[in-house]
């Protein structure tokens, strides 16, 4: 197993800590929530919100209940990775594609727990990983000229259809030293369904896994 693997499940493990029996979990999507998922059958969960249709496919065949977040209420715990995070726990996700439900689900949670291993660990968000932004297929080409507009390369993620029946536009280059600011800018943009910056709801908990073990950061 690579050093990263064994991260991620470290990172996995210590979100167990979070988990209370007869909870309506909020779950994630990515390799490092993958992680988290072979765990959940041996707890005592009420159910699960699934923030992707691959999750979603993922605990069913754990035997795990899928309940609809529009009858879930506010969840306590959501729980998920990330493709970048800063010193303020603010995030890039949708590397997987699964942003505007990811972002939903973790809006309605108390409490965003996130898990990383240590190459996920940024000083600036956006440097080295695009923000992928989901945007309604008639506006894909309107949007992406607003985006170059604001210094960015938007570069249309082919083959690929989110769960919404969106496409991605993964934007390199755009400033994120601002990320609450862009955040709301980019949400502006008509068309733009949703963007991959996690910072005006940023994560509450980040379970950093390293080669010395899991560090809790909490905002
Ligand atoms: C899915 O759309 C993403 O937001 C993932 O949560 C993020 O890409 C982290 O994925 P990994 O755990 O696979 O790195």
């Amino acid at each position: 197993m690579s050093d990263q693997q064994a991260q991620k499940q470290a990172a996995a493990k210590a979100a167990l800590g979070y988990i209370e029996d007869d909870m309506i979990l909020g779950v994630g999507t990515g390799s490092t929530v993958n992680c988290l998922i072979e765990l959940l059958p041996a707890l005592k969960l009420a159910g699960a919100v699934a923030s992707s249709q691959m999750t979603e496919d993922k605990l069913r065949a754990l035997g795990i209940e899928i309940v609809d977040l529009n009858f879930a209420g506010t969840l306590d715990v959501y729980i998920d990775g990330a493709d970048e995070v800063n010193e303020h726990l603010q995030l890039i996700k949708g590397g997987g594609g699964a942003l505007t439900r990811e972002k939903i689900v973790a809006a309605a949670s108390n409490k965003f727990i996130c898990m990383v291993d240590e190459s996920k660990r940024v000083d600036i968000l956006g440097r080295d990983f695009p923000v992928p932004i989901e945007v309604l297929p008639q506006a894909r080409s309107y949007v992406a000229r607003q985006l170059a507009a604001l210094g960015g390369e938007p570069v249309y993620r082919e083959d690929f259809v989110t769960d919404y029946g969106n496409v991605i536009l993964d934007t390199y280059d755009l400033d994120v030293s601002n990320p609450i600011a862009l955040e709301k800018e980019l949400n502006n943009i008509v068309g733009v369904v949703c963007n991959g910056i996690f910072a005006a709801n940023q994560a509450d908990v980040l379970l950093k896994a390293g080669s010395d073990g899991v560090t809790t950061l909490t905002r």
